[in-house]
């Protein structure tokens, strides 16, 4: 099917046909005769790269410019929110009916806002779980919503992220149940199953690209699927590697799962001395400055300096212990096919667009803190797999996995290869998991009977598969737990959220975090400090994953927890009676430390070496601390505890920043952070005032504050740059240009 033939408005096809998309793949065709484009609720199931998302943006353009509806996209990540917005962006040249162009919005922070501005946006590219926090808050708009798209909706599976899509996709056919469905997703076994839970029908396709080759490295050989088999070049000891330099001589890439950050990191080094030799002049010329580019993003630390040595040689790890921009950067290298030889943990294989020709599955376990090594799912396999050929640059892609023996070669053959994927189950029936969302069932009128959460929950996954009766224990006892601690309150038949559970519920954090905090804010303090707040929050369950203390740090987090005991809003667990509770008690103190370091300006490499913490895991409980403590100040609010609002207030901007107190005036300048704000501090400049009579040259001569900088600073405190002294300065070829990034 050609585009030029498709029933779409001719702005559309445009738009298309210069993104370089003249022919429909196969599964897209599929999906438009199954009547996408007419309204149906439909569920895409087809392999890695098979062009889903044009089927989306097609059925979203169809709504927005005929049927002048409104459009919701579902992503599970925030980086996948960013990279479908970068897609619809090209579609705001379009105009609609009213002469006005098409709005493309994202959001996906701040859980504690309805964010009305979305009103005016014509297609809305949001997380599942901002989603879910926008139905807390009653967001007006999302009634006016007439698709909803959910993307990678095999998530369903994931335990601590499933269910809080399975809720979304029950609230939004309860309060709209004429918006039309489509729900894409990976190949699976029970698609039929879904489809009927969203009254859909269905499409599946094994159709790739590019052919897909699967097989199994044993020592130097390759076992494909079919038979065939290819001898590897045994250039190393290593397997593995030679893989990888056998892909780079045939001119491909090659993309490496390791189970582990550290087995990704470890091999990363180990290629990257192979292949550093192999590159021409030109090449590694390219590579100096995407070397450069990781060095200048963000404060500089073994891990960046590792990375950036690593890519100068064409090499490069990626895992969640990176900063954000980092991974990036990193993935932009590869696609670009700058880097030619890339690492990476699972997390990789979900969703990202970044195909190789080569696909290497190093370890078919992962191991699992307090549980061991258990093998992956066949679906995990079949996603990572799938990343295999580049569309236009491989004709064929290849995925192997690699077995020591010739045993676990067969065993391998026959339990991935050949295996078909498992059923997807819904995972909602977990305590913990959903407590909050029977609180936000009451507290955002979706239901105010037992009776009516009950039917609720009927409209799940859940209750589709099992049945409602099978989750009815597990509410009941939410219920209780919910009206014992005053969240939710019974008035004859009815039940309604009290203030707290209203509150609660719209702050986006657990019943039962929040009963932590309202407890240790009504206790008295003998001594109201940083540590008091830092560690409660740490005490919270929504801090997720606390940092666990290394037994050498042991003794260290318990002279800690000693000279504090007296500001702790917990109490300290004994000891010597029980030692599990106590040393998870030492985990939470261990997080607060980190962070107390964090906003005592210690650099983002000191907190590395002292803490072991990675940067990806200090910003996940940053951002985790901040939104807990800004919890924290509402709930305090509520129950008038005046003594910990200003606190609260301060942390949360302190931790934001990573700041000291007396920085707090200076870093709300743009282009300011940590770093540079010391600096400015420490030559005299310490508050806006002193900014602002400031000369632009002292301040140009300061160290990270280029030209550029200054006069951006100078500009927001009301100063006036001459344009003649501009200009001088501009001319001035001394000047290097700095990076304009926070700092
Ligand atoms: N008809 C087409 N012709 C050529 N290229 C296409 C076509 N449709 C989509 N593509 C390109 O294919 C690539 C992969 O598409 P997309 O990201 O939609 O895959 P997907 O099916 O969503 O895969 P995943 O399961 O990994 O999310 C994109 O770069 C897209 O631009
Ligand atoms: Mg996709």
């Amino acid at each position: 099917m050609k585009v030029a033939d498709l029933q779409i408005p001719e702005s559309v096809k445009e738009i298309i046909l210069r993104a370089g998309i003249a022919e429909l793949y196969p599964p897209q065709e599929e999906a438009i005769r199954a009547g996408a484009l007419e309204g149906r609720n439909l569920v895409l199931a087809s392999p890695t790269a098979s062009g889903k998302t044009l089927v989306a943006e097609l059925c979203a353009l169809e709504h927005v410019l005929e049927k002048n509806g409104k459009t919701v996209y579902l992503t599970p990540l925030r980086a996948l929110a960013n990279e479908k917005f970068d897609e619809f962006k090209k579609y705001t040249a379009i105009r609609k009916a009213d002469g006005k162009r098409i709005s493309i919005g994202i959001s996906t922070g701040d859980f504690d806002s309805s964010d009305p501005w979305l009103e005016r946006y014509d297609v809305i590219i949001t997380t599942n779980e901002k989603a879910d926090s926008l139905l807390r808050h009653k967001a007006k708009w999302m009634d006016d919503i007439s698709l909803i798209v959910a993307d990678e909706v095999h998530l369903l599976n994931e335990a601590e992220r499933g269910p809080t899509l399975e809720i979304v996709l029950a609230r939004l056919m309860q309060v709209n149940p004429a918006m039309q469905i489509l729900a894409l997703s990976a190949t699976i076994n029970n698609v039929k199953e879904i489809a009927e839970w969203l009254k859909a029908d269905y499409v599946t396709t094994e159709w790739r690209p590019v052919t897909l080759r699967e097989g199994i490295l044993l020592h130097d050989e390759i076992q494909y699927r079919d038979g065939d088999a290819r001898k590897i070049e045994k250039k190393t000891s290593n397997a593995i590697i030679n893989l990888a330099l056998n892909t780079l001589r045939s001119g491909g890439q090659a993309l490496i799962f390791a189970s582990t950050r550290k087995n990704a990191a470890v091999l990363a080094k180990k290629v990257a001395d192979q292949v550093g030799e192999v590159l021409s002049k030109p090449i590694k010329r390219t590579l100096e400055h995407e070397a450069d580019k990781i060095l200048a993003a963000g404060e500089k630390t073994r891990i960046s300096e590792a990375l950036a040595e690593l890519t100068k040689c064409g090499v490069a790890f990626h895992h969640a212990g990176l900063t954000g921009g980092h991974r990036k950067l990193i993935e932009d290298s590869f696609r670009q096919g700058k880097i030619k030889v890339l690492t990476a943990t699972p997390t990789l294989a979900f969703g990202v667009n970044l195909p190789a020709r080569m696909v290497v599955i190093q370890d078919y376990r992962r191991y699992e803190p307090g549980y061991g090594y258990y093998p992956i799912s066949v679906l995990e396999y079949k996603q990572m797999a799938g990343r295999a050929g580049r569309p236009k640059y491989d004709k064929v892609g290849e995925a192997i996995l690699t077995a020591k023996t010739a045993d676990e070669a067969d065993y391998l053959m026959e339990s991935y290869v050949l295996a078909h994927p498992e059923r997807i189950w819904s995972r909602l029936a977990v305590e913990r998991i959903i407590r909050g969302h029977v609180l936000a069932t009451i507290a955002a009128d979706f239901a105010h009977t037992e009776r009516g959460i009950y039917d609720f929950f009927g409209g799940t996954f859940y209750a589709h598969q099992y049945d409602v009766d099978s989750i009815k224990g597990v509410i009941a006892k939410i219920l209780k737990y919910l009206y014992e601690e005053e969240l939710i309150d019974l008035s004859g038949e009815n039940t309604y959220a009290t203030k707290f559970g209203k509150r609660v519920s719209e702050l986006y954090i657990d019943p039962v975090s929040a009963v932590i905090i309202r407890d240790a804010l009504n206790r008295k303090s003998l001594y109201l400090s940083d540590v008091s707040l830092l560690h409660l929050i740490s005490h919270t369950p929504d801090m997720g994953p606390i940092l666990r203390p290394y037994t050498r740090e042991l003794d260290e987090m318990a002279i800690f927890t000693e000279e504090h005991r007296e500001e702790f809003l917990a109490d300290v667990p004994n000891e010597w009676e029980d030692r599990i509770t106590y040393e998870e008690f030492l985990g939470e103190v261990k997080t607060s430390m980190v962070l107390k370091a964090w906003i005592e300006e210690t650099s983002e490499d000191s907190i590395i070496e002292r803490y072991r913490v990675q940067p990806g895991d200090l910003y996940r409980t940053i951002e985790n601390a901040k939104w807990l403590l800004y919890a924290t100040h509402e709930l305090a609010t509520l129950f008038g505890n005046k003594e910990v609002l200003p606190l609260a207030l301060e942390l949360v901007e302190r931790v934001e920043k990573g700041i000291k107190k007396e920085l707090l005036p200076i870093v709300k300048l743009e282009g300011v952070g940590r770093v540079r704000g010391r600096i400015l501090y420490n030559a005299g400049y310490k508050t806006i005032e002193d900014i602002k009579h400031a000369a632009l040259d002292n301040l140009i001569n300061l160290p990270l504050i280029g030209p550029k900088l200054a006069r951006k600073i100078k500009e927001q405190v009301g100063g006036f740059v001459k344009k003649e002294k501009w200009e001088k300065l501009e001319r001035g070829e001394e000047w290097k240009q700095k990076a304009l990034t926070e700092y």
